[in-house]
């Protein structure tokens, strides 16, 4: 039985010192053999409650479980280790909820594009009342990793290319989970993952090698993470992937230097599943031995699933090899976890005082995210909103029409799509007698276009043409990266046929990634790019089309033209010789035998020149928005003084709206040089037609600082230039001075 006195959430807050003491306490009570059990994490997907995992429970071999989620079953391993475990330390319980449990909100990388910290953490913090009914502790999620590569399956779990967009998000998502108290009903320990480059995965092949200069690696793809760390987030997990040769899960100058010493993040790091034994195949290590002593050494307190821990950190602690206060450290590390959850005080869970699942309010939830996650790419001649009474009969066509599972996306494993409300679903409702439905292809990826010649008969009285298309969820997330990102199967032809016929068409485009649609741009009047949208999907698209909602997403990712193109990112570095329209021949006008430099000697490919097709932050809405008036109060800024802005927004079309208004900086001299432009604010703001109104930003001087090339984070004085706008190319400009 616990040999010290529970520990309760008040008296944490109180006095912290109490939390450090019952945990080293604890800790001294402990054998080496129970030290490591708490480092180690059961996979508990086809778990026998059998004595010989009993025994395991009651002799604290055990200190984490994966993948377990009948209710019954947690309560009882529960029960074993706090009531007849010596020590009576609970279970961490670990699983990936990674956009909602059972109802499904939109992936991260739609959650993104609704540019609205304040919704992402309700979506989050209903994602973990589901999962803590049902016995979850801990999620693996946020995953805060910059992706430049939209070939990487992963993208669709990531916030998208931006820093403080990703920042941002990652801590709002953080919040969601832990609450302002891990310990109150309902709330989980999150976890910010990988640590750290794993979005930079080679050409975008999951699990690939990642070379990251340790200058970008502080200003770009570290920069979350800290965030996540200063919003309190409970754990950090390690990527897989190799960071600059050395593995991050064995990575002292990561975790050791940057995590613990420069950040004193005080929480737990956890390997990912069986990283530290895969160390021995990146080649790092010889064996599992040395893989144990590489990732403990490095800083993994907690071994995700594999046993390298469990086999063989006792005899490299009696052989000297591996210090034991390294082993006391981690499992510091993790005792504090499971104190700050009130797991000592309550490790069982009584379903009933928690709310049952897909709760009408969590429904509309989901359905408001949907509907703010959506990008209105093209509106040619304002197809949309649809005249709905002006409309006699309406063909839904597509293969994620009517595809419940399809709209979800990647990581659902509790997801229920008996849930899902699919747009055939929403249409009919909206429709009735006046909607003609056909799937055409049975899946994205199908080539099979017989069914094509039956419909098109079907359209012809039918006045307007809405097709669903994209991915369907297997084709983006972990281990499904894309050499080829344009739309698969025979989906573009489904376009082409569909275009010959002279209806007006409007695209609704469900994927896990931003795809490339260059050639498809051009066959529809209005493009909807909805991601995975998640249960209500269906609802969500229904009322943006006939305008009971107006499109407010933005772009959190740049849409290339071309795969070859990639990376392309808003944040881009200048360059000796930056590319610009005028100077640019594309592959098709240059003169037979062209001397060498008749070119623009400049940074594009001759085939597609520099342009995205969409660029970061874009999104257009119902109405139209004009940016004016920019006013920087204090363009001679001292070091340590905010930067003061102001802008006259207008609504100048004829419906209400939402626009994300982004506020973007660049500095032009630094010791190490600097991005063309990065996002430093944003707001949603929500304007009647015909209304203006004063939207201020305030840049604190942290924001104006970055890694130079000492690596250390501070200020530069010099010239800035700053844009407020609605995307990423945003013209309205002024200029400061940081003296
Ligand atoms: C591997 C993935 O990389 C990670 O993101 C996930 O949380 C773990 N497996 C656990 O499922």
């Amino acid at each position: 039985m616990n040999a010290t006195p529970p520990l309760s959430s008040a008296e944490i807050k109180k006095c912290p010192e109490q939390l450090e003491k019952f945990v080293l306490d604890l800790v001294s009570q402990m054998t080496l053999d129970e030290k490591i059990g708490q480092m180690t994490q059961l996979n508990g997907e086809s778990l026998v409650l059998d004595s010989c995992l009993r025994e395991q429970l009651r002799t604290g071999k055990i200190g984490s479980i994966i993948n377990q989620v009948d209710l019954n079953v947690l309560n009882e391993l529960q029960r074993i280790v706090v009531e007849e475990s010596r020590l009576g330390i609970p279970l961490l319980v670990g699983r990936d909820v990674i956009h909602g449990f059972n109802t499904i909100h939109p992936i991260p990388l739609g959650q993104a594009a609704t540019w609205n910290p304040g919704l992402v953490t309700e979506l989050a913090s209903f994602a973990a009342l589901e999962a803590a009914s049902n016995g979850i502790n801990w999620t693996f999620s946020p995953m805060v990793d910059i992706c430049r590569d939209p070939r990487w399956g992963r993208i669709a779990e990531s916030f998208g290319e931006d820093p403080y967009l990703t920042s941002t998000l990652g801590a709002a998502m953080i919040s969601g989970y832990q609450s302002h108290d891990m310990s109150n009903l309902g709330s989980i320990a999150a976890c910010a993952k990988h640590f750290v480059g794993y979005g930079a995965v080679e050409s975008g092949r999951d699990y690939a090698t990642t070379n990251i200069p340790e200058n970008e690696l502080r200003n770009i793809y570290l920069t979350p993470f800290h965030a996540s760390v200063k919003a309190n987030v409970a754990s950090i997990m390690t990527s897989f992937s190799d960071l600059n040769g050395v593995p991050a899960t064995a990575n002292p100058f990561i975790l050791r230097q940057v995590l613990r010493d420069e950040w004193q993040f005080s929480g737990l790091v956890v390997s990912d599943w069986d990283s530290v034994r895969q160390l021995e195949i990146h080649g790092l290590t010889a064996n599992a031995k040395e893989s144990a002593c590489e990732a403990v050494s490095a800083g993994i307190d907690m071994e995700m699933v594999g046993d390298a821990y469990s086999k063989n950190l006792a005899s490299l602690v009696h052989n000297g090899v591996v210090d034991e206060i390294l082993i006391d450290k981690a499992v510091a590390n993790i005792l504090r976890i499971k104190a700050k959850l009130g797991l000592f005080n309550n490790a069982k869970t009584d379903p009933k005082v928690l709310p049952s699942i897909a709760i009408d309010e969590h429904l509309q939830l989901a359905k408001e995210a949907a509907i703010q996650s959506v990008v209105l790419l093209q509106n040619n001649h304002e197809t949309l909103p649809l005249a709905v009474e002006t409309l006699n009969r309406v063909a839904l066509l597509g293969p994620l029409a009517n595809a419940p599972h399809e709209q979800l996306g990647t990581w659902i494993f509790d997801g229920k799509v008996s849930l899902a409300q699919t747009p055939l679903q929403a249409f009919s409702a909206e429709f009735g007698e006046r909607l003609y439905f056909h799937p055409v292809l049975k899946t994205s990826r199908s080539k099979d276009l017989t069914a094509l010649t039956e419909v098109i008969k079907e359209l012809a009285d039918c006045d307007l043409i809405v097709v669903c298309i994209g991915e369907e969820s297997i084709l983006s997330g972990e281990a499904h990266s894309r050499a080829d990102i344009g739309l698969p199967g025979a989906q573009t032809q489904l376009l082409e046929a569909l275009r010959k016929l002279g209806k007006p068409v409007v695209c609704v485009v469900m994927a896990g990634r931003p795809l490339t649609l260059t050639s498809e741009i051009a066959l529809v009047d209005a493009l909807l790019y909805a991601w995975h949208p998640g249960v209500m999907a269906g609802p969500a698209i229904a009322d943006l089309l006939v305008g009971r909602a107006v499109p407010s997403g933005k772009l959190p990712v740049t849409f290339v033209r071309h795969v070859g193109q990639i990376p392309l990112y808003y944040n881009q570095k200048n360059t000796g010789k930056p590319p610009s329209d005028e100077e640019i021949v594309l592959i098709d006008d240059i003169e037979e035998r062209a001397p060498q430099t008749s070119l623009g000697m400049t940074a594009f490919h001759l085939d597609e020149g520099f342009r995205p097709l969409f660029p970061f932050g874009f999104g257009l809405s119902y109405t139209r928005f004009h940016y004016s008036e920019l006013i920087i109060e204090n363009p001679n800024l001292e070091v340590n003084e905010s930067l003061r802005v102001s802008v006259k927004l207008s609504n100048t079309g004829s419906s209400a709206g939402v626009e994300v208004v982004q506020c973007y900086i660049r500095d032009h001299v630094g010791s190490v040089t600097r991005p063309v432009r990065e996002l430093k604010g944003f707001q949603r703001v929500s304007l009647a037609a015909g209304e203006s109104r004063i939207v201020s930003f305030i840049i604190s001087p942290d924001q104006l600082a970055f890694y130079g090339r000492d690596q250390r984070y501070k200020s530069e004085p010099g010239s800035f230039t700053l844009w407020v706008g609605g995307d990423s190319n945003a013209s309205l400009n002024g200029n400061f001075i940081l003296c």
